[in-house]
């Protein structure tokens, strides 16, 4: 049976009637019954919100109602509660409906019930009076003689008073007996200020409750005098909606669209589409000026648009503003504690990292010996304690240990769980190869299967496409245990492949200071017990700058000098690893390809579309973080520009990448997998895939969870389009699905790739891979940050110096014979850009107390349908299942990349967390 579709009532009698001042323009008003009652609105309101509508600003009653006067009372009662009280109730009508709405809205900290600002007072005497809010009753059914909308019955709600972080508004209805089903409500706030509307419960129906569910700012009628609307929580296809509805749910989604001009404003909810061309600061320094990002020569997704000014040296940016807009309610909603993380993270980067610049003036500095490294975990380091903290202050103690009282302020890092475990276990090839497979960054690793390995750059630009690393050093590795071909035929050989990407990178990159880049390629020998057993690194410098191609192949040999270089040739490709990996697989994949798929669902799917519905829980905040990351993160000058090895090129080498490597169809798990030849198909095994390394630890769980996501999209998708017809003739999903290709991702918008919509299998498809991305893989690549690269040795983001037998000047090589140590420490990233790294890295791997986990948290309207409720009751089993699976994989001693002396577990995709740095947790949404 499918869900909710509105019951016709009888609708024998015209409906009581509504009116509008001129201030308060309606939704839409044209198709209202026309009888005015202008007089009424013009009156206060007296002190009254009792039952009925008796003192409210409603029009006469019709003449078939009878209705007699009330006489009411008010007293008031402590805490500013208002009741009123009927002295003489009567009856409107027999067959009229009593019904009483209760109206939860959040205590926010910059919304109404914020103590701050000159409007409070204003706001509370509108309380008082009964006069802040008001509610209409929208009927699902139009009125069946004159085929018009039926006029809404309204009421203004009265505060009942605040427990806890909520405070109730109460409002009665009587409700005529032909209005048929709810279908909505408009609310108008008369405060001030915003206010957060939880919830609207309405009560007295003979079909029982009405549950409108709001979760969403209601702007103030002073800056905003459109209504806003909410739907009950019934779901429809568009070609369902009850008659009352069709203009309203097309009229909001115009709302939403917007007119695509003007700058956009905090109050507002408009989605659009813009280029990244906010990334640079050209008025600011000749320097900042970056390319923009979207369009021909640097293919991007794109990101909401804010319609600020152009700056003046470069009419095609946008100007930098200190307060990005993203439509209200994508914003944080500031309820104590709900915005811990994101606070946290724009705290971090507004006060504790300036304060860090402050205390480390020379920026170059590298640590001296490893023990600094370690000092920071062990003791701290002093540093002013940061201005303007504020409230700040309280987010930031769980970050750093400490700051103590007096003077400087002890500065001290939890040391990572890595480091925890096994102090020395960064420094082990083990644990460098292990970590391709159930580390940070378990994206990357590829089977081989052609040799030899060959750029497909431009041989005349880049040189010998042909690598460096040969038959022979490889045979030599694998110490005679199989041939090459054989290696290749038993699908023994895996590779880490940065060549390409960083080659035509390398002289750009060169030109800053205190950096440097090369091509790199990483081989890996699958041995039999299923560990990855790393080969041989070769780095290139492509010929340029009057200077030929440089290449060498590194190999972990028993002498002492080819062990030193070996683990500086390691430093470089976890350099490579790691921007990669930030870049690419975490902020490009994830963050940024996944907001457009946001924008268009709500300019194209209405609020009561279940796949609307479906996708909501997974938008959660993203919008948000990734404009506190244009803002702070990966703008010009941002913390990705000053701590990884591209500088200034990262944002461009993703565009590089989202050109080259993104396509939809293979952001799907299995099909990533099955693409990098780490999976293929096969029916006997468990999802239809076989691992190609049995024993790999994000694949195992990762398919586990995707399989269980499926299942879920599945049944969700069966329920609501039992034919495929439905899905081709539902116009807003196809719109939908439509913008996310044309205008979302407009610079691949005539790939051949993307998935059409026509089945079920098609939309479950696509449904199941957008929430993999923004749940498993972005919690896989995410919530292990600071456990893994904490400790930045593991995986320093920045390399500094070129490998000492690069064109070494003597004295050079010798102080590199000399001290090794000092060689590779020189190589790692600067104090302050290794300080400034690690405590982002721990604030991004945090969990919020407010956090929402994959398959905890039924969605209201979900709950309203049997099916639906079922459906989601056994994908929440599943995924505690996988939670118990998980844990016994970790206890399983033949997993070796998962159980050893002093690893890791691989808990990233276990479903649910507690707050704070745990590396397990998979939220709903790409939240921080
Ligand atoms: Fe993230």
């Amino acid at each position: 049976m499918r869900c909710p579709r509105a019951s016709k009532l009888s609708q024998r009698n015209p409906p009581l009637a509504t009116s509008r001042t001129a201030k308060a323009k309606m939704l839409k008003t044209p198709l209202h019954e026309a009888e005015s009652a202008r007089s009424f609105f013009l009156l206060h309101k007296p002190f009254l919100a009792g039952h009925g509508t008796a003192s409210l600003p409603v029009r006469r009653r019709q003449s078939f109602h009878t209705k007699k006067q009330k006489k009411s009372s008010v007293r008031f009662v402590s805490r500013n509660i208002i009741k009123a009280e009927v002295s003489s109730t009567t009856s409107t009508t027999e067959k009229s409906i009593k019904v009483k709405a209760i109206v939860t809205v959040q205590v926010t900290v910059g919304g109404f019930f914020s103590n701050l600002g000159l409007t409070r007072g204003l706001d509370d005497i509108s309380d008082l009076l009964g006069k802040s809010l008001l509610l209409e009753l929208v009927s699902a059914n139009l009125d069946p003689k004159s085929g018009r909308e039926k006029a809404t019955v309204k009421d203004y709600a009265l505060r009942l008073g605040q427990e806890e972080n909520e405070v109730k508004y109460e409002s009665d209805f009587v409700v005529p007996p032909d209005f048929g089903d709810i279908g909505a409500i408009l609310v108008e706030n008369e405060h001030h200020k915003e206010m957060f509307i939880k919830n609207i419960v309405l009560d007295g129906f003979p079909n029982g409750t009405v549950n409108v569910s709001c979760d969403s700012w209601v702007h103030s009628k002073f800056d905003n005098p459109e209504k806003r609307i909410f739907f009950t929580n019934k779901s429809y296809l568009p070609s369902d909606t009850p008659d009352g509805l069709k203009r309203m749910r097309e009229k909001e989604l115009e709302i939403l669209r917007g007119t695509g001009v003007g700058e956009r404003k905090t109050f507002e909810r408009i989605y659009d589409y813009d280029k990244y061309n906010d990334l640079g600061d050209p008025d600011s320094k000749e320097e900042l000026a970056r390319p923009v990002l979207g369009g021909k020569e640097h293919p991007y997704p794109r990101r909401c648009r804010t319609g600020r000014e152009p700056t003046v040296k470069d009419p095609l940016s946008e100007s930098r503003s200190s307060s990005v807009y993203v439509p209200r309610d994508e914003a944080f909603s500031e309820v104590k504690q709900l915005t811990f993380s994101v606070k946290a993270l724009s705290s971090v980067l507004n006060a504790l990292l300036p304060s860090i610049e402050t205390a480390l003036i020379d920026s170059d500095l590298g640590f001296p010996y490893f023990t600094a490294i370690d000092s920071l975990f062990n003791e701290g380091a002093n540093l002013p304690k940061p201005e303007n903290l504020g409230f700040f202050q309280s987010i930031l103690s769980w970050l750093v240990k400490l700051f103590k009282d007096g003077g400087d302020d002890l500065f001290q890092f939890e040391t990572p769980e890595m480091i925890d475990r096994d102090k020395f276990s960064w420094f082990r090839d083990e644990e460098f190869s292990r970590q391709t497979l159930a580390g940070l960054n378990p994206y990357s690793i590829e089977l081989v299967t052609e040799w030899p390995l060959k750029s497909k750059l431009d041989p005349k630009i880049y040189g010998p496409a042909e690598s460096a690393i040969t038959r022979e050093v490889i045979e030599q590795e694998i110490k005679g245990v199989m041939t090459l071909d054989e290696a290749i035929e038993g699908k023994k050989l895996f590779i880490l492949d940065y060549h390409d990407l960083f080659l035509p990178y390398v002289y750009k990159v060169r030109e800053i200071e205190g950096t440097t880049l090369y091509g790199s390629r990483t081989l890996f020998f699958l041995t039999h017990d299923c560990t990855l057993r790393p080969l041989a690194i070769e780095l290139t410098r492509p010929a340029g700058n009057d200077k030929p191609q440089w290449r060498q192949v590194f190999t972990s040999n028993w002498d002492a000098t080819s062990c030193w270089l070996w683990r500086l040739a390691k430093a470089h490709v976890n350099a490579h690893d790691s921007g990669y990996h930030q870049l690419v697989i975490h902020w490009l994949r994830t963050h940024c390809s996944c907001e457009p798929y946001i924008i268009a669902a709500n300019r194209q799917l209405s609020a009561m579309h279940p796949i609307y519905r479906l996708l909501l829980p997974h938008f959660r905040y993203t919008m948000e973080i990734n404009a506190l990351a244009r803002e702070s993160l990966i703008n010009g000058g941002g913390i990705i520009e000053t701590s990884f090895s591209p500088g200034k090129y990262s944002m461009e080498l993703s565009s590089v990448a989202y050109d080259q490597l993104w396509r939809f169809d293979m952001e799907a798990l299995p099909a990533d997998l099955i693409r990098r030849g780490m999976a293929v198909k096969d029916p006997k095994a468990k999802h239809g895939l076989k691992l190609t390394i049995a024993d790999y630890p994000f694949a195992n769980d990762g398919l586990d969870l995707w399989a269980a996501i499926k299942q879920w999209v599945s049944d969700y998708v069966n329920h609501y389009y039992p034919e495929p017809s439905l899905i081709e003739s539902d116009q807003e999903l196809q719109d939908w699905w439509t913008e996310v290709r044309t205008k979302g991702h407009e610079d691949k918008k005539d790939e051949p790739w993307w998935p059409v919509l026509k089945t079920q299998a098609d939309l479950t498809h696509i449904l199941t891979t957008i929430i993999w991305v923004v749940s498993g893989h972005h919690a896989a690549v995410n919530f292990g940050q600071y456990i893994y690269a904490g400790y930045f040795p593991n995986r320093p983001t920045i390399t500094r110096t070129n490998m000492p037998t690069e064109e070494p000047s003597e004295t050079e090589f010798l102080n590199f014979l000399k001290k090794p140590e000092f060689a590779l420490l020189k190589c790692f990233p600067s104090q302050i850009q290794a300080t400034k790294v690690m405590a982002v890295l721990e604030v991004l791997s945090n969990h919020s107390p407010d956090e929402e986990y994959i398959g905890d948290a039924m969605e209201p309207s979900w709950a309203e349908c049997p099916i639906i409720k079922a459906a989601f009751e056994r994908f929440s089993g599943s995924l505690k299942e996988l939670e118990g699976l998980i844990d016994a994989r970790n206890a399983d001693i033949n997993l070796k990349n998962r159980f050893g002396a002093g690893i890791v577990p691989y808990e990233l995709l276990k479903p649910v967390s507690k707050p704070g740095v745990t590396g397990m947790g998979v939220p709903n949404s790409i939240s921080i």
